[in-house]
């Protein structure tokens, strides 16, 4: 079947990245088909549940059809598509259209609703059993069931100043849990934030059932991390530790998301910022199990620090948090 993500455009390339590190974590076989302006189509035979982990996605549909944007061309599609609908289910018709306003939207899905129901099908436009979505983005447009709606009203309950334990720098929840999925971490995997702050990373990590350990070197950020980390339910172990050095085994975590110090008025233990980068990066390095991924934030470029720790660079993302702040997100894999 040919599934759609209807991507958030908070961000450019983060969002469908996302998507690819949960397919990745349930190593499901998959063929890309599309990769619109926030709207990504794949050829799967078997959706695994990823729906429930994803921050950065709205809606994921079984598409049904696929067309050229105009009335005509989306007329005849709903008309004659397959709808996969049962007789006695009721039905209704949203439509988005990204960025550009070609179509009128309300018109649209009366006009798409008008069809499906001389087709023999039932309205109802406040419960109805099957929403079918129409999604507009490039000239093209998209038909599908839904199958998920991502409720990301969760992250905003979480964001750093409503937790128990707050203090600033913390990444937003949406962030740290599209970083999370990127690592492409398994649900029961074990999952380390070697630079743990208030544990905004590893709350997201626990929530979707990766076992937690996180490390920071003061003391006040370990309390507080365990005190947030609790408050959600959330296990795992955190030490007062230095990332350079933690007494980890070697090959024993299967990811790790990290948002080290940047800045110059960061505060960090290193002799410089270079120092710390590099050799944390070599922890990290060493801590990983091989074929597996780190995901580092930063705000200079550290690639090159990143390879000689021995990592190999598979993506990179850019985040532009104010005028003096873009976040360099990059992906890293430890040869097997
Ligand atoms: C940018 S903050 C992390 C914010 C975190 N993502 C959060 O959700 O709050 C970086 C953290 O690294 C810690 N840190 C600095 N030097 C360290 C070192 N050598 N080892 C471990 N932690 C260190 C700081 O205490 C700080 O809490």
């Amino acid at each position: 079947m040919k599934v759609a993500f209807e991507l958030s455009g908070e961000h450019e390339t983060l969002p469908k990245a996302e998507v690819l590190g949960c397919l990745e974590a349930f190593d499901t076989c998959f063929k890309e088909v599309a990769d619109l302006d926030m709207l990504f189509i794949i050829e799967i035979e078997e959706m695994p549940s990823i729906a429930s982990r994803l921050a950065m996605t709205h809606n994921i549909l079984e598409v049904l059809g696929f067309c050229p944007a105009d009335t005509d061309s989306i007329a005849d599609l709903v008309g004659t598509v397959d709808l996969n609908l049962k007789k006695d289910e009721t039905f209704c018709v949203r439509a988005r259209q990204v960025k550009e306003h070609v179509l009128n939207i309300s018109d649209l899905e009366k006009q798409a609703g008008a069809i499906i129901y001389k087709r023999g099908y039932r309205v109802d436009l406040k419960n109805p059993d099957v929403v079918f979505r129409l999604v507009l983005t490039q000239g093209k447009c998209a038909f599908g069931k839904l199958m998920y709606s991502v409720d990301r009203t969760q992250y905003e309950s979480r964001r750093p100043h409503r937790r128990l334990f707050f203090h600033p720098g913390a990444l937003l929840p949406r962030v740290a849990r599209a970083l999370v999925n990127i690592s492409s971490i398994c649900e029961g995997g074990t999952l380390l934030d070697p630079f743990c702050g208030t544990g905004g990373i590893l709350i997201e990590a626990g929530l979707t059932g990766a076992r937690c350990i996180g490390a920071d070197v003061q003391r006040k950020m370990v309390l507080g991390a365990n005190t947030n980390l609790r408050h959600y339910g959330i296990g795992g172990e955190l030490m007062i530790g230095d990332a350079r050095n933690l007494g980890l085994a070697d090959n024993s975590v299967d990811a790790v998301v990290t948002d080290p110090p940047y800045g110059r008025s960061a505060l960090f233990r290193a002799r410089s910022l270079e120092d710390l980068y590099d050799c944390s990066l070599k922890e990290i390095h060493r801590i990983l199990r091989p074929g597996n991924k780190a995901v580092v934030v930063s705000q200079i470029p550290i690639e090159k620090i990143a390879e000689d720790a021995g990592f190999t660079t598979i993506g990179h993302h850019r985040q532009r948090v104010h005028k003096s702040l873009t976040r360099r997100i990059i992906r890293l894999e430890k040869m097997r």
